[in-house]
């Protein structure tokens, strides 16, 4: 699947604009910067094609990659802190979860945790509007390469006990760096068995 061709579709401003509910598709959400945008260009190989930068709020669309006409990559716009104006970031805030909650193609949410960092409220927040909508979740775990293996350790209890408060969340992690390209192959296998 990722060996084929991959190609930006559209960025999507609102819920109208979303391209027709044909094929199954899976998003990338996450606060922002905590490197959905990177995390999109080292699976597929392709370095600039979502905008990624070291300023939070740099994804300001719904972006959607087509992968070999199979199904849709879909990059999200982060919650929490970002570096721009307050009704911007509420209007893409109000599309996220608009998106989230009633999208029926959408077969899986990978929900993306900086590993220095774990999860969050605002986190926790996102994920029960996931439980509520029946959204099946899984953690991406990010950034592994800054921190060592004890770190990683807490990081990954601090996240499997989170998860024991969301229905809809798969127990398994998958931790990922999108510099080293650790764990890249195995989001790239779960991600061909759901589209
Ligand atoms: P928004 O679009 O603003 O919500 O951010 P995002 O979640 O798309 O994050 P983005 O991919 O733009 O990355 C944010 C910053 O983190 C950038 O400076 C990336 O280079 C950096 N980054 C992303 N992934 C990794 C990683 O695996 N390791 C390291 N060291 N840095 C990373
Ligand atoms: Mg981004």
């Amino acid at each position: 699947l990722f060996a084929g061709p991959v190609d930006f579709v559209k960025g999507v401003v609102a819920m109208p604009g979303l391209p027709p509910a044909d094929r199954p598709e899976v998003c990338f959400a996450g606060r922002s910067n905590v490197g959905k945008s990177s995390l999109i260009n080292a699976l597929t190989g392709r370095k600039g094609l979502a905008r990624a930068s070291n300023t939070p709020g740099r994804t300001q669309e719904i972006n959607y990659f087509d992968l070999g006409g199979r199904g849709f990559l879909v990059d999200l716009p982060g919650y929490g802190y970002a570096k721009a104006p307050l009704p911007v970031v509420a209007k893409w805030q109000a599309l996220l979860k608009q998106y989230l909650a009633g999208r029926p193609t959408l077969r899986r949410a990978f929900a993306l945790i900086d590993s220095r960092h774990g999860v969050k409220d605002v986190d926790h927040e996102i994920m029960r509007l996931l439980d509520r909508s029946a959204v099946p979740f899984q953690v991406v775990l990010t950034k592994a390469d800054k921190i060592g293996p004890q770190a990683m350790a807490q990081t990954v209890a601090q996240v499997e006990e989170a998860l024991q408060k969301h229905p809809a969340a798969f127990p398994e992690l998958i931790v990922t760096s999108s510099e080293k390209a650790d764990g890249l192959a195995t989001l790239r296998a779960t991600i061909a068995s759901l589209l």
